[in-house]
């Protein structure tokens, strides 16, 4: 075996308990919320064609450019692994009929985007993602708002902030982009190279730049909403209020314009505290996405799972702790295991967890195994146990043991059962 081969590939994590027992809750948490808000759920592949990503997610964005993992199957076919959750999920409803329109689904899965792996940015990274289709109307806007924040109030994650703002009608757009461009262009040279092409291409992006130069450039641009129409702008107004009503709180960030090209109107990104330099741990906002001759409108967001679990671990969130077992089983022989073996299957089958060691160990060794899974009882059996029917119940809280027979045992199995005893 080489060196790497235990390892995952970077950027990639095996994801176990105690950690997994959070991810569980949360998403028990999340279903029991989308099933009140009448969101349905869908499992679209992982793998799809790649100009799929080039044409909803925007040829020019970084996603597709720089972090979309790409293959060519061995029919010559360009799939890729998404890296975003909407795309799939537009290419579903396109393929349906009117009601597509008007659907609402949620999707919780791995995505995968070819990222300098960094804390909180992962090369398989997990989403829950809502989307909530429909034509461009405030008050949807707010609604979905109000879900993602009825998602996330109960984790009480610190510093939680909602930021919302605008990129306006898709027919604004392009005035938008020029009033950008007519300003930068006379200070070409102070942008870094990337976003003096990103000048004829995707205007936008010089705004989420990191290179201080060009940060600098972006504050001196007035807010994407100065330069909308007096419809998008009334648009945009309408959501705030909506928010409001509703007791969304939010900010206005003036200048936040999300990277992927198919946002109009509402954009917004969730942060919170601890969380150091990736800390958006959701974006969305309402989008227009062409799949084939359809064109799809709705809103949504995700919400990134590591960043989430991780703001809720830095926050103290609770642990959930793995559930001890009701019930160990040890056993003396090998007929006894088969005996425990067979009867740890037929209580599991009724409801009981039930653990043991088939190794075949020391009576001690099976002791120490019931200890470190925080089990309270165990049933010990050996051959004189199975002779004479009986079952030896040691109580590992107070060390106390007991034989019984059959009448004995299964009144204790019913109290297990019923939970009268833990
Ligand atoms: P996004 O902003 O690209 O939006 O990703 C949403 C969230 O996924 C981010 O806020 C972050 O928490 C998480 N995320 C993204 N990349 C990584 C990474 N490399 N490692 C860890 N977490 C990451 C979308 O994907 C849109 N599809 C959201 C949307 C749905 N808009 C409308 N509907």
């Amino acid at each position: 075996m080489g060196t790497n081969e235990g390892q995952p590939l970077q950027g990639m994590v095996d994801l176990t308990e105690p950690e997994l027992a959070r991810w569980r809750w949360f998403e028990r948490h999340a279903q029991d919320v989308l099933g009140r808000y009448q969101v349905a759920e869908i499992r679209t592949p992982l793998l799809e064609r790649a100009a799929l990503f080039e044409h909803a997610v925007g040829e020019g964005t970084d996603v597709v450019q720089k972090e979309m993992y790409r293959l060519t199957d061995r029919g010559g076919r360009e799939l890729a692994l998404r890296p975003e959750g909407t795309a799939g999920v537009m290419r579903h409803l396109a393929g349906r009929g009117p009601e597509a329109e008007q659907a609402r689904l949620y999707y919780l899965g791995p995505m995968f985007r070819a990222e300098r792996p960094q804390a909180g940015r992962r090369r398989q990274f997990h989403q829950l993602g809502v989307e909530l289709l429909g034509a461009p109307r405030p008050r949807a806007d707010a609604e979905c708002l109000a879900l993602q924040w009825a998602l996330l109030e109960k984790l009480n994650l610190p510093q939680l902030e909602f930021q919302i703002n605008t990129r306006g009608a898709p027919a604004d757009q392009p005035r938008v982009a020029a009033g950008y461009r007519a300003a930068l262009e006379p200070r070409q040279g102070d942008l870094c190279a990337d976003c003096r092409r990103r000048l004829a291409t995707n205007v936008l992006r010089v705004l989420d730049c990191k290179q201080p130069g060009c940060q600098a450039l972006g504050a001196d641009l007035p807010p994407v909403v100065e330069l909308l129409g007096a419809e998008s702008q009334a648009y945009f107004e309408a959501v705030q209020q909506g928010l409001t009503a509703l007791g969304v709180p939010y900010r206005v960030a003036p200048k936040l314009v999300r990277g992927l090209d198919y946002y109009a109107h509402t954009v917004w990104e969730v942060t919170a505290g601890g969380l150091g330099a990736q800390n958006a741990l959701s974006g969305g906002g309402r989008y227009r996405i062409r799949v084939g001759a359809r064109d799809l409108e709705g809103v949504g967001f995700a919400i990134g799972l590591e960043r989430l679990l991780a703001a809720w671990e830095e926050a103290g969130g609770e642990r959930p702790a793995p559930r001890p077992p009701a019930l160990w089983l040890a056993a003396l022989s090998p007929e006894a295991e088969s005996e425990q073996l067979a009867l740890a299957v037929r209580l599991r089958r009724v409801g009981l967890s039930c653990g043991l060691d088939l190794r075949g160990r020391s009576l001690k060794a099976q002791l120490r195994a019931a200890n470190q899974a925080a089990a309270r009882w165990v049933l010990v059996r050996g051959p004189d146990e199975l002779a004479d029917g009986t079952y030896v119940l040691k109580d590992l809280r107070t060390g106390e043991q007991s034989v019984l027979d059959e009448v004995g045992w299964l009144a204790h199995q019913r109290a297990l059962t019923a939970r009268e005893i833990v």
